[in-house]
């Protein structure tokens, strides 16, 4: 098995959990564009949804299969949120952020009732922190939080283009990929980083997902936190 066809699979899975009329957080990512897809499917067959999406490429995605999309004005409220992950630990902590959409997740997955994980079975890991943790930064502060994140030992890289560009996020703001190996303490790493004035947000996800829907050999496998 690809691991494009385990993505499949959980994406697949995780429409079961949508019903009509429902209001859903759309997420970025390859896993999450394959749910998108395959929901738009149900769309044209009739399912009522409305969603809002994480990033301008999902809302994009999601236009284009005609899926109505919504605001937090008329919506400000969800009732499930699905979106991928680039890491999967204990208690369902995530690392999210690798698309560079991790600002306008969060936003949208702590709008929701409920929190979905969709993602291949790559993603388990015992401990969190084999995949650079991103942090979102204001641009102008930049100097000063990449050296408060060193002195925190986080190994912090400005995140560039395969073309060498500076990569700049939905909302205008840079990230530092944070490399600093094992996260031990994910509560304690996610509450040092948001002290830092400039920072915006980071991709740490914890106690938000409450399954994570995982594709793998075996089939779908649900893991709760
Ligand atoms: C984007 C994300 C994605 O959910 C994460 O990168 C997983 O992506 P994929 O489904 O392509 O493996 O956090 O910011």
């Amino acid at each position: 098995m690809t691991q494009n066809e385990a993505k499949r699979m959980a994406a697949r899975r995780a429409l079961e959990f949508v019903e009509d009329g429902m209001s859903l957080g759309l997420g970025s990512g390859t896993t999450s564009a394959i749910f998108i897809e395959e929901l738009g499917e149900r769309v044209k067959q009739g399912l009522r949804v409305r969603g809002i999406a994480t990033s301008i490429f999902s809302q994009k995605l999601a236009e284009s299969l005609n899926i109505p999309i919504t605001n937090f004005e008329d919506c400000p409220v969800l009732d499930l949120a699905i979106d991928g992950a680039d890491e999967i630990g204990p208690g369902l902590a995530l690392i999210k952020g690798g698309g560079g959409a991790l600002l306008r997740e969060k936003i949208v997955e702590s709008a929701a009732r409920r929190f979905i994980v969709v993602a291949d079975s790559t993603k388990l890991v015992e401990t969190l922190g084999r995949f650079p943790l991103p942090v979102e930064v204001v641009q102008m502060a930049l100097p000063i939080v990449t050296r408060r994140l060193e002195a925190l030992g986080l190994n912090p890289h400005l995140r560039h283009h395969p073309d060498g560009s500076l990569y700049i996020t939905d909302e205008n703001n840079v990230i530092l990929d944070c490399a600093s190996g094992s996260i031990s303490d994910p509560a304690k790493t996610a509450a040092e980083i948001r002290a830092i004035v400039g920072v915006v947000e980071h991709g740490l996800f914890l106690n938000m997902a409450s399954l994570a829907l995982i594709g793998g050999e075996g089939g779908v496998r649900e893991v709760r936190p």
